[in-house]
């Protein structure tokens, strides 16, 4: 097996890495993280990910231990030593370690870890033919701009999700459909494609903001405003977006079909201009690996 993790400084092979039981990411979850997608040997988004850890990481006042460039040259030296192609990288940083308490702790050191691994791409060909969702109140913390590790209600809403039949977790705020467990949400209504906007309630996407690109490429009017639970069902269109899943059409909400049940024009359209983005920063070809 090919060294695929990289933990603190060292390369290791599979699970040989090991961290600290005292480690605050462990203990209370303090600490942030990024998925990146690799195709064909060239990660996608690289440097838009690493800007968001670094993001994340300040606001909640940790440090990275290295520069953009080092982690970025790390990212590289993993994949290449891993002997993966198309797959995917976690990354995670924690405040560190140290005996438990609730403040910071003095001079401690940031843990950096990633880890690298093929990807199941059965998995997404099913997500991108179409999926079903379920809706559930959102009662995450007021700051989920921030790719934090605490992802306790993602986690349960997600599996409920899964148990009633649905692949993903949509969100309803008071304000309205703020995103999913591990997704941004886009519909299409009266030709124009409308998101959330960028903010506290929502994680502003690499994925969301490459659509959002494409979408003004393709000449479609956008809207950031949060739907409504009830404009969704009536919507043209609706499909989610992350790093794993890229771009996958939404058929039905709560059991109810949207539209025909059918992957819209609109999202088929975007979803072949993400794939052939995909195509232009790695000269991988989807379908064909
Ligand atoms: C809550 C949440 N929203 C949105 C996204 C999509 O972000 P990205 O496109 O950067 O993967 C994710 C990805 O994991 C997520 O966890």
């Amino acid at each position: 097996m090919n060294e695929n993790v990289f933990l603190n400084g060292e390369y290791y092979r599979g699970d040989e890495a090991k961290i600290s039981v005292d480690d605050r990411g462990f203990l209370f979850g303090d600490g942030v993280y990024e998925v990146i997608r690799c195709y064909g040997g060239n990660y996608f988004k690289l440097d838009e990910h690493l800007a968001r850890l670094e993001r994340s990481a300040g606001k909640i006042y940790i440090t990275l231990p290295y520069s953009r460039d080092e982690i970025r040259d790390i990212c590289l030296r993993l994949l290449a030593k891993s002997g993966v192609k198309t797959g995917k990288l976690y990354m995670q940083v924690t405040r560190g370690i140290a005996p438990r308490i609730h403040e910071f702790p003095e001079g401690i050191i940031p843990t950096v870890m990633m880890k690298v691994d093929g990807f199941d791409e059965a998995g997404i060909a099913f997500s991108k033919k179409g999926i079903g969702v379920m809706t559930f109140p959102d009662e995450r913390w007021a700051h989920c701009d921030i790719k934090s590790l605490n992802l306790l209600y993602n986690v349960i809403s997600k599996q409920k999700a899964r148990s009633n039949g649905a692949y993903e977790a949509v969100f309803v705020h008071e304000v309205g459909v703020t995103e999913c467990a591990s997704s941004n949400i886009f519909a299409i209504m009266g030709g124009k494609l409308v998101t959330p906007p960028e903010g506290k309630r929502i994680l502003s996407g690499i994925t969301r903001d490459t659509v959002l690109k494409l979408a003004e490429d393709a000449g479609i009017p956008c809207e950031m405003r949060y739907p409504q639970k009830d404009e969704l069902f009536k919507a043209d269109e609706v499909f989610i977006s992350n790093t794993a899943q890229e771009v996958s059409p939404v058929l039905s909400i709560d059991g109810k079909t949207i539209a025909d049940g059918k992957p819209g024009e609109a999202t088929l359209k975007l979803q072949k201009m993400f794939e052939d983005e995909i195509e232009k920063e790695t000269n991988f070809v989807i379908g064909e690996s």
